[in-house]
């Protein structure tokens, strides 16, 4: 589709004082699939997919996009197509990209807790590479690939000890003090390790400092500090093939640009021209945030101690990221209606906890019970942390392409909540 790196896509916008997704105005939606509902314009992750391309296209370039971010099946196949990878965290994630279509070769396996079962399904999928956390989990998986006789690609995640420019602490992941990745130093001698043993094969490296960052600055110091590391294991006999400088890029959650593909690019293609390497990146929120949004439906409109709560049928069950750390998301009417007053208010969902917010001190203009609202910048971390808290039904997921609709993970019913449950059989109530 050609679409230019210097124009994202629009994936959402106003027709008439209604928004759409493509030529799909949201209200039919929400009508014809019930609220809560997530809604991802296809088109739109297709175009950030090859925004990334386009801006790195001068490497060897592979995008692992971060499927935690967003693991809808309609939603990895689209990005399978483009030909990208995928960054994982689980068995589950791995089950995911692969009954999407992604080539096994293109999925790195990252996170600090990988258990037996899980290496073991990644090294027979074939795999990229585990991206490995600390040296006990380096001894596990040669183990484990002794055991089925299939040596285990490995790079190792290094910690660079830099603290990334964060709205929130918990969006931190490069500094010495977090669980994530290994210091310089003693990764050294756990590539020498790897490099010597039968059934590891080193393949690359890797580092991922943290999310929502809209600055350059801390990719290429994160880059300066792994490139040391790959010329002193060069220093050593061990040639790499890749460097994987992780995710994080931030997407404009207040309808800001965010960090664009091509400014990344700028500044760290210099430093990377020469190396030989692969270059792996793992974005996930910058590729499917913009590319969503839920729609809620207002239930009440309550006036309580000096404050206005705009209650609505979705909530932190739905939308996790302002009440976990403070997330940031712009809330707008699907419809706009003239007439209506602006009032400062808390969107709120209906989830029994104060901390079950959308937005918080925003000023809307009030809408009324049964009209709809759209939080934006919501593709990403969106339906993935969703929950059944409060025993309420995860919401349904619908792709639209131009035109076309498809549900694609329709809406739980209470008889999937307690699927897999059972009262024991002596209890009275089994019994009888
Ligand atoms: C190792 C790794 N890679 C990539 C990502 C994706 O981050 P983002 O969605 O902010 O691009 C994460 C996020 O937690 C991660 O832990």
């Amino acid at each position: 589709m050609g679409q230019s790196v210097l124009t994202p896509m629009v994936a959402f916008d106003r027709r008439g004082g209604e928004l759409h997704c493509g030529d799909v105005p949201l209200a039919t939606l929400a009508e014809r699939f019930e609220t809560p509902l997530y809604v991802y314009n296809l088109a739109a992750v297709e175009a950030r997919v090859r925004g990334f391309q386009e801006a790195f296209g001068e490497l060897d370039f592979v995008l692992a996009y971060a499927v935690k971010a967003n693991g809808n099946l309609a939603v990895l196949n689209r990005i399978a197509g483009l030909g990208a990878g995928a960054d994982i965290v689980s068995g589950g994630e791995l089950q995911r990209a692969l009954r999407a279509g992604i080539v096994p070769e293109r999925i790195f396996f990252a996170g600090v807790g990988k258990r037996r079962e899980e290496m073991e399904s990644g090294i027979r999928a074939g795999i990229g590479a585990f991206h490995v956390e600390s040296e006990g989990e380096l001894r596990l998986l040669a183990q484990v690939a002794e055991e089925i006789g299939v040596p285990a690609p490995i790079a190792v995640r290094i910690n660079p000890d830099i603290l990334s420019p964060a709205f929130h602490e918990y969006t931190q992941t490069g500094h010495a003090s977090s669980k994530f990745g290994i210091p310089p130093e003693v990764a050294r001698e756990l590539y020498s390790w790897a490099h010597r043993h039968p059934f590891l094969r080193v393949r690359g490296i890797a580092v991922h400092i943290g999310s929502q960052i809209l600055d350059p600055a801390p990719y290429l110091e994160s880059l300066d500090s792994v490139l040391a590391l790959v010329e002193e294991l060069g220093a050593d006999g061990i040639r790499l093939e890749y460097l994987d400088l992780g995710g994080g890029f931030g997407v404009g959650y207040e309808g800001d640009p965010g960090l664009a593909p091509r400014d990344l690019a700028m500044a760290i293609l210099p430093r990377l021209r020469s190396k030989g390497l692969t270059l792996v990146l793992e974005p996930g929120r910058t590729i499917v945030g913009e590319a969503g949004v839920l729609l809620t439906r207002v239930l009440q409109v309550k006036r309580s101690g000096g404050k206005v709560f705009v209650v609505t049928d979705g909530g932190m069950t739905e939308l996790l990221r302002p009440s976990h750390y403070g997330g940031f998301h712009r809330v707008e009417p699907v419809v706009l209606q003239e007439d209506r007053p602006e009032e400062r208010v808390d969107v709120v969902g209906p989830v029994c906890e104060t901390g079950d917010f959308l937005a918080r001190d925003r000023v809307l203009s009030l809408p009324r019970p049964g009209e709809l609202l759209a939080v934006r910048t919501a593709g990403a971390y969106g339906f993935s942390m969703a929950s059944n808290y409060n025993a309420r039904c995860r919401p349904a997921e619908v792709v639209v392409d131009g035109s076309r609709v498809h549900l694609a993970r329709r809406r739980e019913t209470h008889e999937d909540l307690v699927r897999g449950e059972s009262i024991p059989r002596w209890t009275a109530a089994a019994d009888g």
